[in-house]
């Protein structure tokens, strides 16, 4: 297997973005990632795009030859596939794109994601995203994602004694890091009362402990790590990739407050990294929801299990704390365009990885990890990424 690097990234502002189509945004992230690496469209041997649900979004399915398409590449004629894992779609269309260079089967390849979730009601989205839930035990008695994760943040309160005020923490942290991002959908502080006061959308959970509806594409460039420089000063290294499953239903599992697909693909992915979570500088976390990045820093190793409220609390996670976590805003600020969100997470990391985050940056970063799951964790992706020497 050959060792792949990242050599460009490029993202749309997250948001609700009224005047931009699901084409104009891939296009926008596409051609951005591809001005980042000193890439020429038509140099592509390959593209993966995560979208989770095109169809009931925007009416569109088959859009991977689509964006190739609106790129100006349709006379290429290149593979392109689209990859549906629910909110993890993009980060398996990264893990797929960088499989295919690691084999030797194509030397440049973008991976990105996109999502136009604003075109249609409130309503309507929240039926589209609980599709990716178990329809025959779950959706059709009604159940949403903000319902499912209210079950399990009342699980772990009643289990290891996490509190609101915890959950309210990490909101606060990440709206903070958020107003740092200029793409961030949410660039806004938040305090811990406005959390905690907040209207209910499924108790324990308020319209604060959410992560937004969000349009939004992102892309990167992906090439053998001997190649890289030959592109760009600065590419990252993909040190490791890992991936797991688990029930779709929250009810078959053994304990909903461990997401066993994040053990399984975070396993792999150290295994494969020859490294211990204490190795890590920082991480973007699937936070869809507070009680989301509490499951996802324990399962992840970072913290012992049922400890992720306290040390959020002690600020372990912020910017300036032991292991940073979101940094970019999360899911929370930075916003969830569903299919694009992997991508975001890869694109946050290289930008910190090269020392370009702005006032986001983590000082002397070398080594992050991004973590994206789909639903309630019944798909998992793993990847870390590391300067190389
Ligand atoms: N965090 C912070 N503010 C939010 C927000 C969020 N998650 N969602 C909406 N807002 C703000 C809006 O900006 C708007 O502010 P304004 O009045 O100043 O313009 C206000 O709240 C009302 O927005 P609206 O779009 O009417 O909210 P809504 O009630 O329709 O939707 C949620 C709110 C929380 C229900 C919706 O964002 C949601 O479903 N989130 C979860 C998404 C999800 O499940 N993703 C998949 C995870 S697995």
């Amino acid at each position: 297997m050959r060792e792949v690097a990242v050599i460009g990234v490029g993202m749309t502002k997250f948001g609700e973005v009224w005047n931009k189509s699901l084409r104009d945004l891939f296009t926008e992230a596409g051609m951005k990632a591809l001005i980042n690496a000193n890439v020429s469209g038509s140099k592509i041997n390959a593209m993966y795009v995560g979208s989770m649900s095109a169809g009931r979004f925007v009416g569109q399915e088959h859009i991977a030859p689509l964006v190739v398409d609106y790129a100006g590449l349709a006379e290429t004629h290149i593979p392109a596939t689209r990859i549906e894992s629910a909110c993890a779609s993009g980060g398996i269309a990264f893990r797929e794109a960088c499989m295919t260079v690691a084999s030797g089967m194509y030397d440049l390849v973008v991976a990105g994601g996109v999502e136009k979730m604003t075109d249609i009601s409130g309503g309507e989205a929240t039926e589209t995203l609980a599709t990716a839930a178990d329809q025959e035990w779950e959706g059709f008695f009604g159940m949403t994602f903000p319902g499912l994760y209210a079950l399990i943040a009342t699980r772990h309160m009643h289990k290891y004694g996490t509190t609101p005020d915890q959950l309210a923490e990490v909101a606060v942290k990440n709206h903070a890091n958020g107003c740092l991002n200029p793409n961030a959908h949410f660039r806004r502080k938040i305090t811990a009362e406005q959390v905690l006061e907040a209207t209910r959308v499924a108790d324990p959970l308020g319209l604060l402990d959410c992560s937004p509806i969000s349009d939004g594409a992102a892309a990167a460039v992906i090439c053998p790590l001997k190649d890289a420089h030959k592109f760009v000063e600065k590419p990252i290294r993909v040190l490791a990739s890992g991936q797991g499953t688990d029930t779709l239903a929250l009810h078959e599992r053994a304990d909903i407050c461990t997401m066993e697909a994040t053990r399984y693909a975070a396993k792999a992915a150290f295994a494969q990294a020859g490294i211990k979570p204490k190795d890590v500088d920082l991480a973007e976390v699937h936070d869809c929801f507070t009680i989301a990045e509490i499951t996802a820093i324990e399962d992840l190793g970072f913290v012992e299990k049922g400890k992720g409220g306290k040390a959020t609390e002690d600020g372990m996670t912020r910017l300036d704390g032991e292991i940073p976590i979101n940094t970019s805003g999360g899911l929370k600020a930075k916003g969830h365009p569903v299919g694009a969100t992997g991508i975001g997470q890869v694109v946050e990391l290289v930008e910190q990885l090269r020392g370009e985050a702005g006032k986001r940056q983590v000082s002397g970063a070398k080594r992050a990890l991004a973590h994206n799951i789909g639903g309630s964790g019944a798909s998992c992706v793993v990847h870390i990424l590391e300067v190389p020497e």
